[in-house]
Formats: C-alpha cells, structure tokens, sequence
C-alpha cells in the first residue's frame, strides 16, 4: 500500500494526461490500468491504429489511382494484410511505449490491474488498497450494443474487431454512418472489400454541417462506398462465417436483407464505468451512463474528479486530454480551463472533414445574424496539382461584427487547415483578421484565407 496525492483510473489519452500533469505540478501520482499496454482506446484500438491503416490504404488508392497520371507507372502494389497489420500493430507498440517512458520519466506509478472505489481516498487493484487523497476517474468508454445484434469480434465486428479481421472481407456491411463507420468504411472499400453502409437517418455523419455531409457521402459513393439511407437494422443472424444483416426502411417499413462477410457495428459508444463502485459511492451518474460533473470536473462525492470519455461531451482524445490536464490543474490549486466551444473535430478520410464551432443550423436556430465565407478547393492551386480539388473551407462570421463564429472544411489536410481557425476563435478573430494574414503560396492554407476573404469584399481565385 502507497499513498499517493492523486490516483487517476484509466490510461487513456483523459487518464496519461491527467497523470503527467499531476506529476508535473509535483503531485504524487499513479495511474491504474487493467489493460496489458497504456493508451486507452485512443492508442491501442481507437485513434492510432485507425489512422495507420487509413494511411496504408490511402497510398494503395494513390498508387492505383493517381500514379499513372503523374508519369509513375509500373505494377500497383499488391496488398500483404499480414504485414499492413503488423505496421498497425509496431505503430501501436510505439506509442503505447511511449506513454511508460513518458510515465517514468514522470514518476509516475503504473498499478497494473482493473482499480475500485471501496469507498473515499481508497483505490483497490487486485488485493493492494492504496490511498489517495484525489482520484481522477478516467475509465473510457465501450462500443454501444444493438437490440438484435450479437457481438463475437469475428463475424459481427465492433470497431475493435474491424482493425484485427484475420482477412480481408469480401463483402462488409458498416451500421452506422457515423465517424467509425465511415472511416473504416474507407479503409476496406481502399482494399477492395465490397462495403455497404447502412444508416438510420437520411445523412451521413449526424451533427455535422449539410453543406459538409452531402458533399462527404457524394465523395465516398464515387470512392465505392454504397450506402442505404433512412433504414433501421432489426437484427444480424450469422451464419458460420457468413451473416445476413436485417433491415428495415423508415420511409415504407419495407423489410430487406444485406449478405456479409463480416458485419461492423459502429452506432456510437457509451461511457464505461462497470466494477468502480459508483453506486455505492454515491457517484451520481446522467441517466445516459455518464458521470455527472461539475465545472470544475468535480463528480457528486468530494475528492472525485472524471474526465473524458466517462463525462458528457464529445467523445473526442483532444477533449479527454484537455480535460485531463483541467483537473490537475484545478486539484493542485490553479484554475483549470477547457473551452468547450473551440474542440475541433476531424474525420480522416480522404478527404479529410473538419469542424469546429458552431454549423449554420445552430446559429439559424438561435436567431443570430451570420454571413457565409466560401471557398472551392478547386481554386487552390496546390490543391489542383495534387489531385485534391474536391471540397470546400466555408467560414462563418458574425454579420455585425466579423467574428468567427465556426468553419466546416472538406479537402486535403483538412484536420491541419482546422487549427487555424480554432486558435482565431480562441483570440475572438473576425474574419478579416485571417484574410489580412499572409498566407505561404502555394498552401492549401490559402484556402482558409480566401474563405476569410468570402466574409468581406470576395476572394481573389474563384
Ligand atoms: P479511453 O481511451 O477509453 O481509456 C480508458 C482506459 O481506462 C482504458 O484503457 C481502460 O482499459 C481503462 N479502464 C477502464 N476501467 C478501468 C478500471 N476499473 N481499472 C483500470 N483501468 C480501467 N478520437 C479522436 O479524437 N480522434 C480519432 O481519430 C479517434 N479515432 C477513434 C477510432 C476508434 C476506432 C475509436 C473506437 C475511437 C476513436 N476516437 C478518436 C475516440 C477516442 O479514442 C476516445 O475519445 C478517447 O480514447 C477517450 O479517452 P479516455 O481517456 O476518456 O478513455
Ligand atoms: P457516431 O455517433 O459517430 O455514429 C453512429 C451512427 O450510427 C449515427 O449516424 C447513427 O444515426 C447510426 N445508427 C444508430 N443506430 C442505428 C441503427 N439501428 N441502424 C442504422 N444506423 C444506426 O458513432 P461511431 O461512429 O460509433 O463513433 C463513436 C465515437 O467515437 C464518436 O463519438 C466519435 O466521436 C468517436 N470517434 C472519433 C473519431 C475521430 O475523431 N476521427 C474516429 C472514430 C471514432
């Protein structure tokens, strides 16, 4: 038994965060994780093992599609899945290493084991009780489950299931058209795997700005994705190593049936907070399943703090991790700070979607007077050279006074182009600030600027 000063539950990019400041801001800290690697979700099965095999795919689809444009010709690579995978799983490996160096550097202790709540100031990992005087609750969250649906990570696949399949499926049906859906949609479809998606609602990545999401789907469909729109999965029945997907449309309640390799479940993800002891504790939770926080990030019973994945909010790394370095910050007395309104997000397909702020619908459901700043990809020259012209940068700004109030972007190195944009909102920016920046030429970047430009007496190349 140790005592510590902070005790964080769960190594994920909220828990590693949390931790390293903790430690940074000379608390004694340990981390609890019942996983065999650090990282969480985000490094060993979400995030970065995603992005690895979005990126092999996407050189595979340059390969077979733009190579021979440019003058390079020759035999497209065939595709080694043994080895795709290993790349993913050395990519992994480094990372999640990266974390326990990261931890010893720190000082920090890894206890290695699932950790409970026993009651105030107490952490129990296997038979230990250790004593903290705060505990940073940090524990994630799991793959929603659908009525009628059985999981067995082989033929019926989580997310989790989907960046480990042992070969590649012929035929895939995707439920959901959501971010998982539809980026690892991309992956297979890259691969030659027949993918089908099937989304409840009539777009595709809910949330984000129509303008955005009919373009996206536009995108993908010519990318070879097919998509049934408007229909609700009933149930999967699986069938050896075959499964028939069971679906009805909203529009007629006609029923249908989908064959399939394999099935990806991908319908959202709900907050994991199973073994802890909440209950006992009197840890109060939303009648959604997450930890009821504070502004402070404080739950119901004092001492306890969470973060991330198992609070409210997007359930986004950036966001955990900001949240993580919050709470140190307010358990070693500073004021902690996220702000909720600039979290960024990024879908990494190609091309890569972006968002941050507030979507047109938002601000025409609060009354507020905006003006649109637009501007085609097919204008950027760099863009043009590099087969990348499809999509957009459209920013939105106060009518009245020219501050940014969001931007929705779709091209080339979208999820970079975003920052930009966060770190004007963060400065309270108007959008002529951006267009009187100089930007490098030639950038996708410019891009941005001349959609700043759209805000005020038009952009220079379209
Ligand atoms: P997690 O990362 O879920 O970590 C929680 C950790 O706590 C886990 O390791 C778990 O084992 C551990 N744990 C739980 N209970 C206990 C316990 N009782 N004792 C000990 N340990 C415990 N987000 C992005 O921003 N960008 C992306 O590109 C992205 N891609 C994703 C791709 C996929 C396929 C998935 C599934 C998710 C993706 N996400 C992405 C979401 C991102 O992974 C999560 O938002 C993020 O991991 C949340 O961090 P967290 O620290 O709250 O929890
Ligand atoms: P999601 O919430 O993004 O999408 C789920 C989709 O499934 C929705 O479009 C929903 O309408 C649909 N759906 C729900 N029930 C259905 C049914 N019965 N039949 C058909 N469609 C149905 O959830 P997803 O894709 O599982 O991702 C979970 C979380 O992981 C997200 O919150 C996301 O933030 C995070 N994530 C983030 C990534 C990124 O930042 N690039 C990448 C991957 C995941």
């Amino acid at each position: 038994m140790a005592n510590y000063d902070v005790i964080v539950i769960g190594s994920g990019p909220g828990g590693y965060v949390a931790a390293i400041r903790c430690a940074q801001l000379g608390l004694k800290t340990a981390c609890v994780e019942g996983r065999e690697t650090l990282g969480g979700t985000c490094l060993n099965v979400g995030c970065i093992p995603s992005k690895a095999l979005l990126h092999a795919s996407h050189q595979l689809h340059e390969a077979e599609h733009n190579f021979a444009k440019m003058g390079l010709k020759g035999k497209s690579p065939s595709v080694d899945w043994k080895q795709m995978l290993s790349y993913k799983d050395d990519v992994i490996g480094q990372n999640t290493k990266g974390i326990e160096f990261l931890f010893k550097k720190n000082k920090i202790d890894w206890l290695k084991g699932w950790g409970s709540i026993p009651e105030k100031g107490k952490v129990k990992v296997g038979d230990e009780v250790h004593e903290a005087k705060n505990i940073i609750i940090a524990t994630g969250s799991e793959a929603s489950s659908l009525p009628g649906v059985e999981v067995d990570e082989k033929t019926v696949v989580t997310s989790t299931g989907a960046l480990d399949l042992p070969k590649i499926p012929k035929k895939m049906v995707v439920i959901g058209a959501g971010v998982i859906g539809l980026e690892l949609g991309s992956v297979y479809t890259r691969l030659g795997t027949e993918v089908t998606v099937v989304e409840f609602l009539d777009h595709v990545t809910p949330g984000m700005d129509s303008e955005v999401q009919k373009q996206f789907q536009r995108l993908l469909r010519k990318q070879g994705l097919d998509f049934i729109m408007g229909a609700a999965v009933q149930s999967v029945e699986t069938l050896k190593t075959k499964a028939k997907v069971n679906y009805k449309l909203r529009k007629d309640d006609s029923e249908h049936t989908l064959d399939a390799d394999v099935v990806l479940v991908a319908t959202g993800r709900k907050s994991y907070t199973d073994g802890l002891g909440l209950d006992a504790l009197g840890v109060k939770l939303s009648d959604r399943g997450q930890i009821v926080i504070d502004e402070g990030w404080h739950t119901s019973v004092e001492g306890i703090y969470a973060i991330g994945d198992a609070v409210a909010g997007p359930m986004l790394a950036h966001k955990a991790e900001d949240e993580g370095m919050a709470a140190a910050e307010v358990i070693a007395g500073k004021h902690g700070h996220v702000n909720y309104d600039v979290i960024p997000s990024v879908i990494y397909t190609h091309p890569e979607v972006a968002a941050v702020g507030k979507t047109e619908g938002q601000l025409k459901e609060a009354g507020r007077a905006y003006k649109v700043g637009k501007f085609s990809f097919m204008g950027n020259g760099r863009a043009k050279a590099n087969f990348a012209g499809d999509g957009f940068v459209k920013l939105l700004a106060d009518k009245e006074t020219d501050r940014v109030l969001g931007a929705h972007i779709i091209g080339p190195a979208a999820g970079e182009l975003i920052h930009e944009i966060c770190v004007a909102m963060e400065f309270g920016a108007a959008a002529e600030d951006i267009a009187l920046t100089c930007h490098a030429h030639p950038t996708y970047s410019e891009a941005v600027r001349e959609a700043a430009l759209a805000c005020g007496d038009g952009p220079i190349h379209s």
